[in-house]
This record gives structure tokens, C-alpha cells and sequence, in this order.
């Protein structure tokens, strides 16, 4: 039986528009070993229509999006654009308005591609970061005062729920329970008074519904040095927004570049499209080369095949990017080799049998 998608490809800035094609040729290898057809329609939503037209989507951007099965991102930022501008331009407003409260960031060392650390070996570093991805100390609640006198002032309040961290803490005890029993939850309670006790509580209350999963409570700050330190340890680590994205930036260096790093906006509900987009930006100082590392995008990929019923379509996706950096010498740059980002991809689409 054959099954058609459609995907609404965002390549956005830089090497966003290097990696969405690469994923593309994977989805579509794998689609046709797989009865499974993608309808694309690309949207230049950038930094460049920005700087053309003043807005980085169009106003009802969100109602075109809406019909599409998943959504697909390459990266999205400028130089000459402020961050906060196309971050929350784009990036934002789609997160949030289709409830896309998870960020999954899955982590792992591969055989061939050696980590910076010594001691974290392919096969034993495999963990997701599941980061809350709608509230939390990315609010737009705040100001600032004084403008350019010497009192000047500025005020940025984070807000967390009950139904926010209620939520987000069963799906990682929850995924949990279908890979390795573990979940660590980031906090910092000791210096954030408010909030993080009260993300520790509902955690707390949260994980008595999954006695077969053991959890504990670690400061973001001893967390970070010991996912330095002893990276296989950890199973699934469930943190607040902030603390979900240094984490799952730092967790992908220890793979051995953030290149590699994927990552799934999701709503879990499936009342909306949910985003897929690699955890990487979009790299201007290696934009137009043709040198971008391809699977951070293309582990991506397998990510939205997952999402949309096809489990094993997404495990030969994976199994082909393992494959490659096993059985040949190809690496681009960022991973000391010197292979395209079109010869890498090629790679992975011919180990698929494309
Ligand atoms: N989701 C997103 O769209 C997203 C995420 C992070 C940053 N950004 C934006 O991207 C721009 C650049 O940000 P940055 O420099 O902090 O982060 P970045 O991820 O773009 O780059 C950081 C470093 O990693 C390298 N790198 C990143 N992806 C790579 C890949 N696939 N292959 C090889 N090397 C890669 C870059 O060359 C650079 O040296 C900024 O405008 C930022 O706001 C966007």
C-alpha cells in the first residue's frame, strides 16, 4: 500500500538551504523502498524575505502551514537580521501556536566518529533530551526601562505551568519506558526560587504514574559537567527550555559535532503539523561551500518518518548514516574529512540501495 505526505519544506538561511535537499533525497530513497511518496512545497520563509518585504513569514503563514502532515526546517538567521528576529519571526510562532511543547533531541556517539571525550564510546552514549519547548524562561513577558539613562533596566520573566511541566514530564517518563527506564530531570532549584522548585514538584508528582522508571533531580550547572564526565549514564534527560537547549547543544558536541545533532518540534496531540529541524543554525561562515554535514538534517528526516507511521523506513535512515561513517572514510569537514555535503548524502542514499 502506498502512502503520500505532504511536508512543508522551510530551507530558510545558510546552509538550512544546503541540508534540506540532502534530507529530501534521503526521504525520497527511503520513501521508495517503502511505498511511501512526499509531496513538498518549499516556502522561502528567511532572513532574506526579511530584508525584503519586513516580515520573515507572511501574516497568515500559520493558517498555510496548518494543512501540511509535518513541516520541515533547515535553519533560520542572518548576519545583518537580529537573532530575536527571525527566531521569533518564524521559529516562535510556529512552536507555539501548534503546540509543539516537545524539543527532541536525541544524542548518540556512532562508531567512526570519534567523541571529543575519551570516555564516551560509540554504543554507550544514547540519549534524548527532551527540552519544554512552549514556556519557560523564553517568554515574551518583560521589558526594558530607562532606555539609555544610567538607571536603564531590563526585566525578563520566565513563566512555567502546571499544565506546561506536567506534560512535558510524562512524555519523557513515558518515552522513558520504551528505551532505558532512566529520567533525569534538570533543575536549579537552589538559585531559582520560584519556578524550579515548582518544576521539581510537579516532576516529583509527575513520575509516581511510572514506578518502573527511576528518575532523580540534578543542578543544571553539576548536570552539564557530568554529561562531560560520564555521558552514558543518561537515558532521557527532561529540562526546561533554556536548560534543554544548552544541554542538547553541549550533548551533541560530545557526538562529535553539532552537525550531527536532530531534532523534532512535536505536538504530541496531533492536532497540528509537527516540525522537524536540525538542532544546528544556519553556519554563515561555512554558508556556499557545499561543506555542511548533512546528518544532523537527514537523522532529522528519520525523525519525521518515525512521526509519521513509518518506523522502519526511519531505522534504514539511521542504520545507512551509521553504515556510511562505519564502513567508509567520508567525512566532511567540520568532521575532519573533506567530503561534500552532496558526496556525503550520495553516500547515504546508495547504502539505502537508491
Ligand atoms: N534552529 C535554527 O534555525 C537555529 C539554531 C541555532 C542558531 N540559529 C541561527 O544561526 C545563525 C548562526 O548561529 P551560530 O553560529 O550560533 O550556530 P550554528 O549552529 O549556525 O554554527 C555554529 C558552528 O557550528 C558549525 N556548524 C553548524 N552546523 C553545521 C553543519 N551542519 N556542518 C558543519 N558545521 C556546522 C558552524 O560552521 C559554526 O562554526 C544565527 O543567526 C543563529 O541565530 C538558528
Amino acid at each position: 500500500m502506498t502512502s503520500t505526505h505532504r511536508i512543508a519544506v522551510i530551507p530558510g538561511d545558510g546552509i538550512g538551504q544546503e541540508v534540506c535537499p540532502a534530507a529530501r533525497a534521503v526521504l525520497d530513497a527511503v520513501g521508495a523502498r517503502h511505498g511511501v511518496t512526499f509531496c513538498y512545497a518549499e516556502f522561502d520563509w528567511s532572513c532574506a524575505r526579511y530584508q525584503r518585504e519586513g516580515a520573515m513569514m507572511p501574516a497568515d503563514g500559520l493558517d498555510r502551514l496548518r494543512g501540511y502532515d509535518a513541516i520541515f526546517l533547515g535553519a533560520v538567521g542572518a548576519p545583518g537580521v537580529p537573532d530575536h528576529v527571525s527566531l521569533w519571526g518564524l521559529l516562535i510562532p510556529i512552536r507555539r501556536s501548534f503546540k509543539q511543547y516537545v524539543n527532541l533531541r536525541p544524542i548518540k556517539v556512532f562508531e567512526g566518529v570519534p567523541s571529543p571525550l575519551r570516555n564516551a564510546n560509540p554504543g554507550e552514549v544514547d540519549l534524548v533530551v527532551v527540552r519544554e519547548n512552549v514556556e519557560g524562561e523564553y517568554s515574551e513577558v518583560g521589558g526594558r526601562y530607562g532606555r539609555g539613562f544610567p538607571e536603564e533596566m531590563a526585566l525578563q520573566e520566565a513563566v512555567f505551568t502546571r499544565a506546561g511541566v506536567s506534560r512535558i514530564a510524562d512524555y519523557a517518563f513515558e518515552l522513558a519506558t520504551r528505551r532505558g527506564n532512566r529520567v533525569t530531570s534538570a533543575t536549579k532549584s537552589n538559585g531559582i526560587v520560584h519556578t524550579m522548585p515548582f518544576w521539581d514538584e510537579i516532576v516529583a508528582e509527575r513520575a509516581a504514574n511510572f514506578p518502573g522508571v527511576s528518575w532523580g533531580s540534578e543542578h543544571i550547572d553539576a548536570l552539564a559537567a557530568k554529561l562531560v564526565l560520564d555521558p552514558a549514564r543518561f537515558d532521557v534527560i527532561v529540562a526546561s527550555n533554556l536548560f534543554g537547549d544548552i544541554l542538547s547543544d553541549l550533548a551533541a558536541a560530545l557526538a562529535g559535532s553539532i552537525g550531527m545533532a536532530p531534532a523534532g518540534n512535536i505536538n504530541p496531540e496531533r492536532e497540528f503539523p509537527s516540525m522537524f529541524e536540525p538542532v544546528h543554525g544556519s553556519a554563515p561562515d561555512i554558508f556556499g561551500k557545499g561543506i555542511a554535514n548533512p546528518i544532523g538534517a537527514i537523522w532529522t528526516a528519520a525523525m519525521m518518518l518515525e512521526h509519521l507511521g513509518h518506523p522502519e523506513a526511519a531505522a534504514e535512515v539511521l542504520a545507512a548514516i551509521a553504515g556510511v561513517l562505519a564502513k567508509t572514510d567520508l567525512r566532511t569537514p567540520d568532521l575532519g574529512g573533506t567530503a561534500s555535503t552532496t558526496e556525503f548524502t550520495s553516500a547515504v542514499v546508495e547504502f539505502l540501495g537508491g
